[in-house]
């Protein structure tokens, strides 16, 4: 068994059965998550780009002249453009991805429409510490960007850890650009998480579909539903499978029994208040310079500089 096997069966012989959400991201995968950001109950991706536009002028103030934009993740959103075409000056744009061929995919796209900005690709896990390229022009000063509130699909101690990542990588007078979803009305939450197409429910059962033709499982995938519900005890949206009876799954020469109605998580997806937010940005380094939010206040972006 390849160590990577042996992770999930041991995730699946957990007495809470759970999988890594980077079983997602197969070709359907990327496309159905692609479709999730343009559903109408999903308010995120809208609400997180009316925040930019609507401050993007005292964004690209904040950043001044000749910086560099490091993007955790391949880019080419509507958000990371806006940044470009209004940021003065900017060194270079560096988006870092563990796929390089979702980095190249987006680094045509950017060339393409900003042909005078340098495009500098780093293939990394951004979870763990890496080495930065030499631009043509040497910045002033180094932005992490991390948009999407994808910092909300890491536990608290991981989300931590990458924050310390981002603040080595911003150096010293760097600062950090981050989306993050807002603490609220729970049923708001619950649609964005369950929309009435089922988009979310095939992109959360997708991860079965996978796992049978990497791994050689043999999940029946119509046994399992998709179930997504906000536990505002613990502001986060718990993703799972839930099984829709007693049956048993083989993997890896291993045979993990369900019970009716036994889940596995796939995913959490964290909700903060501008508190809780703050409070981990510190244990990280960074201080909370500037934080906008939408008039309903259910998304922010923050911008973050280092504190010592
Ligand atoms: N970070 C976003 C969120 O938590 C996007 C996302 C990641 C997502 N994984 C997902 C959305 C799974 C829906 C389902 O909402």
């Amino acid at each position: 068994m390849t160590d990577e096997l042996a992770t999930i069966v041991a995730g699946l012989s957990a007495p809470q059965k759970i999988i890594s959400p980077k079983y997602f991201y197969d070709e359907t995968g990327s496309q159905l998550f692609d479709e999730i950001t343009a559903l109408p109950e999903y308010y995120l991706t809208d609400t997180e780009l009316d925040i930019m536009k609507q401050h993007i002028d005292e964004m690209a103030d904040l950043i001044g002249i000749e910086a560099s934009l490091i993007e955790f993740g391949a880019g080419s959103s509507m958000k990371t453009r806006l940044l470009l075409e209004h940021l003065h000056s900017p060194a270079v744009y560096v988006p870092v991805d563990i796929s390089e061929e979702h980095l190249l995919a987006s680094q045509q796209r950017t060339k393409k429409d900003f042909p005078d900005i340098e495009v500098l690709l780093v293939v990394a896990d951004f979870t763990h510490e890496f080495d930065l390229p030499d631009p043509a022009t040497t910045p002033r000063r180094n932005i992490v960007y991390f948009p999407g509130s994808t910092i909300g699909n890491f536990e608290h101690d991981e989300a931590i850890d990458l924050l310390r990542v981002m603040y080595h990588e911003a150096g010293s007078d760097g600062a950090l650009l981050i989306g993050v979803d807002l603490q609220k009305d729970p049923a708001v939450i619950d649609a964005a998480y369950n929309d009435s197409a089922g988009v979310t429910a095939r992109f959360n059962l997708n991860m079965l579909d996978h796992l049978n033709r990497e791994f050689g499982a043999d999940f029946d995938v119509d046994a399992f539903r998709h179930r997504a519900a906000y536990r505002p005890d613990e502001g986060r949206v718990v993703l799972e499978l839930v099984s829709a009876r007693e049956q048993v799954v083989s993997i890896g020469g291993r045979q993990i029994p369900f019970a009716r109605d036994e889940t596995i998580i796939t995913e959490y997806s964290h909700k903060y208040t501008l508190e809780g937010f703050a409070a981990m940005a510190e244990v990280a380094g960074f201080r909370v310079d500037r934080a906008w939010v939408d008039p309903a206040q259910w998304f922010s972006v923050q911008y973050c500089v280092r504190d010592r």
